[in-house]
């Protein structure tokens, strides 16, 4: 079995990292499909791009996704309508729509075969509850104008008490969507550098990006697609987004894989979509067990729970490939896209897609390319982080910050008395380390690596990722290698490396 994401076992060339110091127009941070779709609409403007990278292009959320491609975001109309209006709901449907058409157009103008099929998409329930959501869920469809509503049947091996769908929407390769536009990027002379974090933006008369190594691009404009906005001060991000890790696993099939692509009312969630290989074979997808970032301690459970719903269901528990990831969620469900603040309207931002990134993450890539232009997009304000907050957003506020003040004291008082000496090879925990709380891991070696388990974003304390085998910080999803290397932010620097007493 491979650990790792389905999409991920296409090669995709390496670029170098940045050791100079360069000028652009526009700076893209981020190697998702925010960042590379932004980067290829301005390109084809002809405008003059750098994309940074802190890893490897597509190794963050967008090369572990389930890459669906839709408008129906689980039960979100009957909420929008509630929360925002009928029009303002409408808007967001139409954004997502038209995320799908470019993401056509795009495949079309760089004759890309990414294995893009039109699927109806489908939310069901189990449950008595479940099918009242979906009937107001219907009813808000009927409001907007959405081209779908209830099913009386579906494909699935199991009962069901109600469906609702969206018709024609898509599911796609998405790592073989966006590398043609990282291959275009190249021809078009557009600067490409990985492994290289950017950890500043410095403000004058042009923006520059400072990276951790201390080179710089400046330029007009910035654009922080890096998911969570590494620069989250500024705005107070870090106090807006709720983030949330999912699991999935592939499984091969010779049982008939519905058409469609699922998703339940209910919780725990169980999403569904197939994929045929390059070898011809159907391989059937399934995720969920979603939970808050850092705050689950058997990750491995997750795994296990999909892979036996797999067996019950789809008689099938031979998993080929199994991968997590974690997206964000705005404190209204609706994503910030735009300006960073009102002082600093050249620097964007482009995130909380609330696990619908594929659409988001194209309308945003839209928008932001709109607003550098200088061109009116219908979108613009819907998404604008600095709409004002409504009565949804200051009650999720105080959820979502109360929770992260809990994280902060329960990791300072929490008291381990494991011995870094007893870990198994191949086991982490926390422990304690000179009468203090450290994180350790050894390796199938012996080889113990001791790091400082206090988060360096703000200070929270980071748990062990059995599962994953990282440090992820319960409070805004930073994630950490065993050294401490940071993977995802929003903390830009790594985890103090520990000795034990006596050693150097
Ligand atoms: C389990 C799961 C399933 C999902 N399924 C779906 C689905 O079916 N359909 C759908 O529409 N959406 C889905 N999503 C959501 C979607 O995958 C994400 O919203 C989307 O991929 C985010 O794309 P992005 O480009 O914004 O971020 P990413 O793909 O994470 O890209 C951001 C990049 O920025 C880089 N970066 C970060 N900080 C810095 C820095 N300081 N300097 C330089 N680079 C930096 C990162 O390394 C990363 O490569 C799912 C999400 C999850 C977690
Ligand atoms: S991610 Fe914010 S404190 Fe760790």
């Amino acid at each position: 079995m491979q650990t790792n994401s389905l999409w991920r076992d296409i090669d995709i060339e390496t670029f170098p990292s940045l050791t100079k110091d360069l000028t652009a127009e526009v700076t893209v941070i981020g190697g998702g499909i925010t960042g590379i779709t932004t980067a290829y609409l301005l390109v084809k403007q002809g405008y003059k791009v750098v994309l940074l990278e802190a890893g490897r292009l597509l190794e963050g959320t967008t090369g572990y996704t389930t890459a669906k491609v839709t408008s129906q975001h689980g039960l979100i109309y009957d909420y929008l309508i509630r929360t925002f209006g009928r029009d303002k709901a409408r808007l967001y449907y139409q954004a997502n729509e038209d995320a799908l058409k470019l993401i056509e157009q795009i495949q079309e103008e760089l004759n890309i075969d990414c294995d893009f099929s039109r699927q109806d998409a489908y939310v069901y329930s189990v449950t008595d509850k479940g099918k009242q959501e979906i009937y107001k869920e219907a009813e808000a469809y009927e409001k907007i104008g959405i081209n779908g509503g209830i099913v009386k049947n579906v494909e699935l091996p199991f009962e069901v008490t109600s469906a609702i769908k969206i018709r024609e929407q898509a599911q796609f390769h998405p790592v073989k969507y966006l590398h043609p536009m990282v291959q275009y990027l190249k021809e078009h002379n557009t600067p490409i550098f990985e492994n290289t974090r950017a950890s500043d933006v410095e403000k004058g008369e042009l923006l520059s990006v400072i990276t951790r190594e201390g080179n710089s691009v400046t330029s007009n404009h910035v654009v922080m697609a890096s998911h969570f906005p590494f620069k989250d001060f500024e705005g107070m991000y870090f106090s807006r987004l709720h983030v949330e890790r999912s699991y999935s696993i592939a499984l091969p099939t010779n049982e008939v894989v519905p058409e469609g692509m699922y998703l339940n009312a209910e919780n725990p969630k169980r999403s569904l979509r197939h994929y045929v290989s390059e070898e011809g074979e159907m391989l059937l997808l399934v995720g969920g067990e979603g939970h808050v970032s850092g705050q689950k301690e058997n990750t491995k459970e997750c795994y296990e729970k999909l892979q036996s719903y797999s067996k019950e269901y789809f008689n099938t528990d031979q998993v080929t490939h199994r991968w997590s990831s974690q997206d964000l969620t705005t404190l209204d469900k609706v994503p910030y896209i735009g300006p960073v603040s009102r002082n600093n309207p050249r620097q964007y931002t482009a995130t909380g897609f609330s696990k619908w990134g594929m659409t988001n993450g194209t309308i945003a890539a839209k928008v932001i390319s709109d607003l550098i232009q200088g061109s009116a997009n219908p979108y613009a304000e819907l998404f604008s982080p600095l709409r004002r907050p409504g009565v949804e957003q200051a009650k999720n506020f105080a959820l979502e910050n109360t929770d992260v003040a809990k994280e902060f004291v329960k990791g300072k008082l929490e008291s381990r008395k494991m011995e870094p000496e007893n870990l198994s090879p191949g086991e982490g925990a926390v422990v304690r380390l000179n009468g203090k709380r450290a994180g350790a891991y050894k390796d199938e070696t012996g080889r113990v690596y001791l790091v400082d388990t206090t988060c360096t974003h703000m200070g929270c304390e980071v748990n062990w990722n059995k599962a994953e085998q990282s440090w992820d910080c319960p409070c805004h999803g930073s994630r950490f290698t065993i050294e401490g290397e940071v993977i995802e932010g929003p903390a830009t620097k790594p985890l103090k490396e520990l000795k034990k007493e006596g050693e150097r």
